[in-house]
């Protein structure tokens, strides 16, 4: 077990268990895009870490491209305002989309990325997310297809995930202090 950031409470998932995650979502893809035309679409800056490992669990044929919203801010709760601040490279029109995302947790940028997306006409939109805050009394502005984990509704850095740009490169996930943020 790791040493943890003496800004983290407590951890969430392990390396290992990350792992053993981001290969059962490869190996559903692999099996759910046989013959498609695969287009892995990361949300920066918080997926690439999890990109980076889903693509190399994922045997069939896929090509990669990036887009960066910013909804945050510096803080640490959703504003539901998206701007798109990089847009695709690919024209994605007639293949087969897959948003690979850190964190679903209202879900409103995803809902806003999708519309985005779907108005350029791939043959299928779907997501990925790693954690999802799918807690009670919460509902998400999507459905994604795949989920990593369920996540409680706190505060949580690592693996990609940052407050104010720090902790992405925690190989854990963990819940950060609140008076970090507060
Ligand atoms: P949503 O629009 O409320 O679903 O927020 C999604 C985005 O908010 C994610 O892509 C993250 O960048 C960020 N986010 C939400 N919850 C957390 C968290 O607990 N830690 C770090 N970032 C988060
Ligand atoms: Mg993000």
């Amino acid at each position: 077990m790791e040493a943890l950031h003496p800004d983290v409470d407590h951890m969430l998932f392990d390396k290992e268990e990350i792992a053993a995650v981001v290969r059962r979502m490869g190996a559903d893809i692999t099996r759910d895009y046989q013959g498609k035309d695969l287009v892995l679409i990361a949300v920066l800056r918080g997926a690439v870490v999890f990109m980076g490992d889903l693509m190399r669990a994922i045997e069939c044929p896929l090509a990669i491209d990036f887009m960066a919203v910013s909804s945050y801010g510096e803080g640490a709760k959703s504003s539901g305002i998206v701007r798109i601040v990089k847009d695709l490279d690919m024209d994605i029109k007639g293949r087969d989309v897959l948003i690979v995302e850190d964190i679903l947790d209202s879900g409103l940028t995803l809902r806003y990325l999708m519309k985005n997306l779907s108005s350029r006409h791939p043959a299928s939109l779907e997501v990925a997310t790693f954690l999802w805050k799918d807690v009670a009394g919460k509902q998400a502005a999507i459905n994604p297809k795949y989920v990593g984990m369920h996540c409680p509704d706190d505060f949580v850095v690592g693996y990609g995930l940052d407050y104010a740009e720090r902790y992405r490169n925690l190989p854990y996930i963990g819940v950060l202090k609140p008076e970090v943020y507060s």
